[in-house]
């Protein structure tokens, strides 16, 4: 190709992919060759130079945020110099984590790129990032992205084609020099896939019905065209059923997490007489969920057990589970469903990468994470919407509401009280202090008294991959309690400002009595020994939570 153009570039130092990808703030993604680097790197240590790349296909899109459509029209001039042959990019430069993962798949890609920050807020002064995920749909490996962040320490050069900027609002094929690019509707595959696993007849009585109500908050990012077409138009949900549909490049201004502390307007609307019967929420890229009922909140742990418990009612998982994974923090409450159904539960460090090897070998079928991440071997990402279909199948197949079915599950299974607390854009040298500190004295807690509690375990989670065998360290401070209650401690990897402490709280009610306490009060005496243990105060100053979920 005559115009593709060699750059000379140096190195930046700081492009270690976090939890999920490389997220920074706009403005250091808009350094000169900033973005170029990184990209440059992905296709360097994915080994596709120019000779190599041809008949692969590269997957493109982003959740629409700020520096979205400006990344994607760079990413698909270095993708034709780099010797790809062919890119499917969503319309406008969208699709959802979801769907991004499920067009990897379905069209045997290599891999694809996403621009998400997640849940991040957007805006020229909020955040972006980037992830690459490979052939099977999900997230890079550790062992790929240590290699990405050591190939960006020495890159010396770039490739791109000069050209025009590409047309990507209209859908269909167009060629740029040996590349060709297909410009995808972001939701048509993926609804698809939905169509596939979910009971859509069944659904669309529930939810046609006259009896049953329902809201979605699309929290003005991807998940509104998606929710748009299946809840309303395919499943007949009434118009209106899905709030803040239109995504947008800052999201309203607003922090796109699908938590109470910012779908508040979702919450008024499920909350009084007149509340709808389900509510749901999904975050920036469309991976995340909240679920609610009239009324009633379902911690993201509770919601991974219940679906577990409930899968024989939906018709892609009607055949029964191979088995359940849940990340290190996130509450025990599948792992008891899974002993209930005889099948193998998985523990595995936070990071839905964890969970690829178990779901492309075959060992699990559901999974999920305390963070509002819940998904299945559909695709490797988590997926907001399917968790959302999925609880309307069960509420469709059980004619009863959100509440009678948690009551019940715990009846049955013990309640899981569980709650986060986070300490976020502290010092980062005091939140590691804090760590180091706990992590010298974490072997000599066992068999101490702590409270009304007894330490059974206390260590620094490790995790050997049971597929391949790589293990990862220091993946979180447990510490575990004779009667099941746990006390985690870890700091984010995936924040853009100073640390976050995370401390995850849980503890298991038998007594049906006791099982409908706020969870801030069942767990107040392990949450202040959470923060005793660990000096909180001491090293960070603060003496309260800035979040609490
Ligand atoms: C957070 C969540 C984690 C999730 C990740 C990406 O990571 O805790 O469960 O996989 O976002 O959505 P953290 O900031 O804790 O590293
Ligand atoms: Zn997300």
């Amino acid at each position: 190709m005559t115009n593709r153009k060699t750059i000379a570039t140096e190195p930046y130092s700081d492009q270690k992919p976090g939890t999920s990808g490389l997220r920074k703030k706009v403005r250091l993604f808009q350094q000169a060759h900033y973005l170029e680097n990184f990209v440059q790197s992905i296709f360097d240590a994915t080994d596709t130079g120019v000779d190599s790349a041809s008949d692969k296909i590269l997957v493109l899109g982003g959740d629409g945020r700020f520096y979205n459509i400006e990344a994607l029209q760079t990413i698909i001039r270095m993708a034709a110099a780099n010797g790809f042959k062919r890119v499917i990019a969503g319309q406008n430069g969208l699709l959802s984590t979801p769907a991004a993962s499920c067009i990897i798949r379905k069209y045997h890609a290599f891999g694809g790129i996403i621009l998400s920050a997640s849940h991040n807020p957007g805006g020229p002064e909020a955040d972006f990032g980037i992830k690459f995920n490979g052939a099977n749909g999900g997230p890079a490996s550790e062992e790929l992205t240590d290699a990405i962040f050591r190939q960006s320490l020495e890159i010396a050069q770039y490739h791109i084609v000069e050209t025009e900027d590409i047309d990507l609002a209209r859908t269909g094929s167009q060629q740029l020099g040996d590349m060709r690019i297909e410009v995808v509707d972001p939701v048509t595959d993926y609804a698809e896939l939905m169509q596939q696993l979910f009971d859509f007849e069944r659904i669309r009585a529930l939810l046609t019905g006259g009896t049953f109500s329902m809201r979605f908050d699309g929290m003005n990012a991807i998940t509104g065209p998606y929710a748009h077409r299946i809840l309303e138009q395919q499943l007949g949900a009434p118009p209106g059923s899905v709030m803040r549909g239109q995504p947008m490049p800052d999201f309203g201004g607003e922090h796109p997490d699908p938590n109470l502390a910012h779908a508040t307007d979702l919450q008024r609307r499920m909350t009084g007489g007149d509340a709808a019967d389900f509510g749901a929420a999904s975050d920036g890229d469309g991976d995340r969920n909240m679920i609610l009922g009239a009324n009633f909140y379902v911690t993201p742990s509770d919601s991974l057990a219940v679906l577990a418990a409930n899968a024989s009612l939906v018709p892609g998982y009607s055949d029964g589970l191979s088995g359940v994974a849940r990340s290190m923090p996130t509450s025990q409450a599948v792992d008891r469903v899974a002993a209930a159904l005889g099948i193998p539960c998985f523990e595995t460090p936070t990071g839905w990468k964890f969970f690829g090897n178990l779901l492309d070998a075959g060992q699990i079928t559901l999974c999920g994470e305390e963070s509002f991440g819940t998904g299945s071997d559909h695709v490797r990402e988590k997926d907001g919407l399917w968790a959302v279909l999925f609880w309307l199948n069960v509420l469709a197949a059980r004619g009863e509401s959100v509440a009678d079915i948690m009551q019940q599950h715990w009846r049955r299974y013990g309640r899981d009280y569980y709650t986060r607390h986070d300490y976020e854009a502290v010092a980062s040298d005091s939140a590691q202090s804090l760590i180091e500190a706990l992590r010298q004295k974490i072997d000599s807690l066992a068999g101490q008294r702590l409270g009304n509690y007894e330490i059974e375990l206390a260590d620094d989670f490790s995790y050997t991959d049971p597929v391949d065998g790589s293990s990862s360290r220091q993946q979180g401070l447990r510490i575990l309690m004779r009667d099941g209650a746990r006390i985690i401690y870890r700091l984010s990897g995936t924040g853009t400002e100073g640390a976050t402490l995370r401390v995850y709280i849980e503890g298991h009610e038998t007594d049906p009595a006791l099982q409908n306490e706020d969870p801030q009060q069942a767990l107040a005496e392990l949450i202040g020994l959470a923060s005793q243990l660990a000096e909180i105060e001491h090293y960070t100053g603060r003496s309260a939570a800035d979040v609490v979920t």
